[in-house]
């Protein structure tokens, strides 16, 4: 048999909780305002799953679809890549769970934990296992349930709480009928150094014993994510933007030649300066964080359906995927669609 040059998006899928929260709804129990989270990061909304759906049942969702759209039947999947850092249960990992769910048997399951950055080094994992021959069909799964776990008490916690959203992405991941079109490459970094400026650091397998009757939320912040703000946005800008202009050197190409770029959706205001220092115009870059906030790994599944689903990309369009978040850990795609 013989090996593909390169790795393809087959097909894709989301699902979001229909359950839409405003910033208004938010402001009732969290002290912010509809203006404050408008004008920080552009947000107006997002998603919150009902508290029976967890992040596989959403996953799942958008997974059926990807799988359909691709022509395929769920037996087809070789394996499943599950990125999410809000899995139903500690473990296993939610690739387990929704293996299971989907009905399928897949030989490979397991779960990536990279938070924001998740699904790009989902993406680079499958396309290693398709050119390599490791695995024909690859399902990578992109979802997020973070209203559990968010802090909603007054003004602790606020500067996270209104950024986050549930949703799920998926898709399809397998051989490239010829050379020209995929993935063309793609670049993966980490900086150790910054973990603890975006973190949930409860529970611990450091404490003994792990779960402490006295660490409890609401009261102890443990368990919410804390996360230093103005750090992270600086760090967002500088690697999104540099690790973009080295993917699309590394494939021969200029900044100019791309056609869409889908970056994750922390901030529109870190897109905004990307946008800036790379010289992209406003219809270059795709952005849907008004309506979901940050999904974290849900986030470029999504936001691929959507640009997709909307006409903005065409067959041979060169795409940028790129991430930044907890980790930290970034990257970015170049994709000739
Ligand atoms: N509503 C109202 N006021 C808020 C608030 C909220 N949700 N969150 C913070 N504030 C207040 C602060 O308490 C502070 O008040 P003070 O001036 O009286 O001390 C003021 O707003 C400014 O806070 P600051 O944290 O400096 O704001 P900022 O302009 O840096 O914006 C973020 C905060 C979180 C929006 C921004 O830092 C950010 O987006 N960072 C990166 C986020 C990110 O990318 N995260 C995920 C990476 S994957």
């Amino acid at each position: 048999m013989s090996l593909p040059k390169r790795s393809r998006v087959l097909g894709w899928g989301a699902s979001v909780p229909d359950l839409i929260v405003t910033n208004d709804d938010l402001s009732e129990v969290v002290e912010t305002s509809d203006a404050w989270i408008q004008k920080r990061t552009g947000i107006k909304e997002r998603r919150y799953v009902d508290h029976a759906d967890g992040s596989v049942v959403m996953g799942a969702k958008a997974a059926a679809d990807a799988i359909e759209m691709a022509g395929l039947e769920p037996s087809d999947v070789d394996a499943i890549i599950c990125c999410t850092l809000s899995p139903d249960i500690d473990f296993p990992g939610n690739a387990s769970l929704l293996h299971d769910r989907l009905g399928i048997s897949p030989r490979i399951a397991f779960d990536v934990r990279n938070q924001c950055s998740g699904f790009l080094y989902a993406l680079a994992t499958a396309d290693q296992f398709v050119r390599t021959g490791g695995a024909r069909h690859v399902l990578v799964v992109g979802s997020e349930v973070h209203s559990t776990g968010l802090d909603f008490n007054g003004a602790r916690g606020r500067d996270v709480t209104v950024l986050f959203g549930d949703g799920a992405g998926a898709t399809v991941v397998g051989p490239s009928p010829d050379d020209e079109h995929g993935l063309l490459s793609f670049k993966l970094h980490a900086e150790g150094a910054y973990a603890d400026k975006l973190a949930v650091f409860g529970p611990s397998g450091r404490d003994k014993p792990r779960i402490k009757p006295e660490r409890m939320p609401p009261e102890d912040p443990y368990f919410y994510p804390t996360m230093e703000g103005r750090f992270v946005f600086k760090h967002a800008v500088e690697g999104m933007t540099s690790v973009i202009r080295a993917v699309v050197d590394e494939a021969g190409f200029q900044v100019s030649d791309i056609d869409m770029v889908l970056p994750h959706q922390a901030n529109l205001r870190i897109n905004q300066f990307v946008a800036l220092q790379l010289e992209l115009e406003e219809r270059q870059v795709s952005n849907n964080i008004e309506r979901y906030g940050n999904t974290t790994a849900a986030t470029l599944p999504l936001l691929l359906t959507e640009t997709a689903a909307a006409g903005r990309v065409s067959r041979g369009d060169l795409v940028c995927f790129a991430a930044f978040g907890a980790g930290f850990t970034w990257g970015a795609a170049l994709y000739r669609w």
